[in-house]
């Protein structure tokens, strides 16, 4: 076969052994047109032809190996497809990860195909590269969300044996006529039901889309209920909540109970942050609230904990990510930011490992809803 083809990798019917085809410039417009990289190679894989998309993401293929066009590296792939199907005229298929010219990585199944003369002697091979990057992206969602639901499962189970604990002794309370047997066992069911209440109710919130129900409120007042909430709780684990609100963040138009979800969620993973931490004495969750630029609304929650991994914090609001194995579901943040795109605001947190984290909640000003 001959040296490489035309710089603009146009088919053309003197290009022999690709496609001894008067109509070749027809065939090439159409595979042009595929929505996915056609190449021909020959035996040292080099590029022989491509089609317009690759040309497009890859660039002029002229003077290229196939690993050096699609951005793989300088020496050729183990298991090479095109170099398998020279060798037995057979057809491979394979999973790789290209990267385009412009950088982006992306997942393709490549399939190999001989490509034959009239005495079925192998010319050249055709090599079709698919983009499945986006399947690849829900494939490992789908997997993650199974994890998930395997995790949830069990820890549904986990809190039912709490359930059944509290009714057992519940159950002996009335028998044995104990009135604090009662009043404990009581609590014990209450705490476990609102736990399952939590993780159903988490898991409604992300399934579906949801209009924020916007109204004209204070936002320290929120903050205060969800302070009195957890203060008891956080004191019993040593950890003090503090507040510091400025007067100035007085009305926004905000959904109240979307914000309390924000609050609770972000004072919970920071009390979880405060608690395996081992190294300080104290440990402090701050609640700040104050005005930001055109009238926002900022919310910051800050503590002393375990801080956040530098491998750890690209993964922060991936849908389903918990680093707390069986105790945690990952839908903490998941719900926190969609609350926060409902309001067209942000959250962000800035982190330090071993020292703390901030996360910072910015709700932009809104108009109340026309009636
Ligand atoms: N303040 C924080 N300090 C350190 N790590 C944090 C903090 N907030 C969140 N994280 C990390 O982010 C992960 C995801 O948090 P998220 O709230 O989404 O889920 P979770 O807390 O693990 O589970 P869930 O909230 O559903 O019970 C946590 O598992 C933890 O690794
Ligand atoms: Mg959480």
């Amino acid at each position: 076969m001959s040296g490489p083809f035309p710089s603009q990798g146009r088919l053309r019917s003197e290009d022999r052994g690709i496609m001894n085809d008067p109509r070749s410039d027809e065939y090439g417009k159409i595979l042009d047109a595929l929505p996915c990289y056609v190449t021909l190679q020959d035996r040292e894989l080099n590029v022989l032809w491509s089609n317009g998309s690759c040309r497009r993401d890859f660039g002029d293929p002229a003077g290229k190996r196939c690993h050096e066009l699609y951005g793989i590296g300088t020496s050729r792939c183990p298991d090479c497809p095109v170099q398998q199907t020279f060798a037995d005229g057979l057809v491979y298929n394979r999973e790789m990860t290209l990267t385009t010219r412009d950088g982006q990585r992306m997942t393709v199944i490549v399939h190999s195909s001989p490509v034959r003369d009239e005495n079925g002697q192998i010319l050249s091979v055709l090599e079709t590269a698919v983009n499945i990057t986006s399947i690849k992206d829900i494939q490992k969602q789908l997997i993650l969300l199974g994890q998930t639901v395997a995790g949830m499962a069990h820890s549904i189970k986990n809190i039912m044996m709490g359930l059944e604990g509290g009714i057992y002794v519940v159950n002996k309370g009335i028998e044995d006529k104990k009135p604090d047997e009662i009043k404990e066992g009581w609590e014990m069911v209450l705490l476990n039901f609102d736990k399952i209440s939590h993780i159903v109710k988490d898991i409604l919130y992300c399934s579906k889309e949801r209009e924020p129900d916007l109204q004209n409120i204070k936002p320290n007042e929120i903050v205060r209920q969800v302070y009195k909430l957890f203060k008891d709780v956080a004191a019993s684990y040593g950890i003090s909540i503090k507040l510091d609100l400025d007067d100035n963040v007085n009305s926004a138009v905000i959904d109240p109970q979307g914000l309390h979800t924000v609050l609770s969620n972000l004072v919970t993973n920071a009390m979880d942050a405060c608690k395996i931490d081992l190294w300080k004495d104290e440990h402090l969750v701050e609640i700040r609230t104050r005005p930001g630029s055109n009238s926002a609304t900022i919310i910051e929650v800050a503590d002393n904990g375990i801080g956040i991994d530098k491998d750890l914090s690209g993964h922060m609001f991936e849908d389903f990510f918990t680093s707390k194995g069986d105790k945690g579901t990952g839908l903490g943040l998941m719900v926190t930011q969609k609350i926060m795109r409902e309001h067209d605001g942000s959250i962000t947190f800035r982190s330090r490992p071993s020292e703390g984290t901030t996360f910072v909640a910015t709700f932009p000003r809104k108009e109340l809803p026309e009636a």
